[in-house]
């Protein structure tokens, strides 16, 4: 599996996949690292060998390793109601896989944190969902949210994100 942490920080989502990943799982982390926009110039649509114009962190070395994994987990902070814009540039320079249907087949999944709980982020989750739901559409993955961590030293909150670490760890045992 491929493991993404889309945050520009090596924190919570960062720690999720740490914990979430095995031997033979590569983490990538996308903090710190130089990354353009999309400049929307639709080149990458024709036969590119390195898949986009742009020579950035993405191009060099996140398109070969989505390209070889037939899993893929993001882990994102919600930020402003959303997935971070470092996971949505990401998203939009995927832009390079639609043309020969390259992510058809794959599995996505999403991890999210954020301050608020869980419930109180259901309506921007849903959102999110059916965000992912509607590009995968195109994009021929399947796509499926893993689940939501609150970011909180409550001790609580902690055993809770705790749990559901592990819950996710079964669901993905292989
Ligand atoms: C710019 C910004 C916007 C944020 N917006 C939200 C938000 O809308 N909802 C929320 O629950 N948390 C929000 N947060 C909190 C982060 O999602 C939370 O701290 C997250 O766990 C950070 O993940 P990281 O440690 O992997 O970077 C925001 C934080 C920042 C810096």
């Amino acid at each position: 599996m491929l493991l993404i942490n889309c945050s520009n920080q090596e924190k919570n989502c960062f720690n999720i996949l740490k914990n979430i990943q095995n031997d033979d799982d590569k983490l990538i982390s996308l903090s710190n690292k130089k990354i353009s926009f999309c400049l929307g110039c639709e080149k990458c649509q024709g036969d590119l060998e390195k898949h986009c114009v742009l020579d950035d962190f993405i191009t060099n070395n996140v398109y070969e390793e989505v390209l070889k994994e037939d899993t893929i987990i993001f882990a994102s902070p919600m930020y402003m109601s959303n997935i971070n814009g470092i996971l949505k540039n990401l998203l939009d320079r995927f832009n390079t896989f639609y043309n020969h249907q390259l992510l058809k087949g794959k599995k996505i999944y999403l991890i999210m944190t954020g301050y608020a709980s869980k419930e109180e982020n259901e309506s921007e989750i849903n959102a999110i969902i059916d965000y992912f739901n509607g590009i995968s559409e195109y994009f021929y993955f399947d796509f499926e949210f893993l689940d939501y961590f609150v970011d909180s030293e409550d001790q609580n909150v902690k055993v809770e994100n705790f749990n559901r670490l592990n819950a996710i760890k079964s669901k993905l045992k292989r």
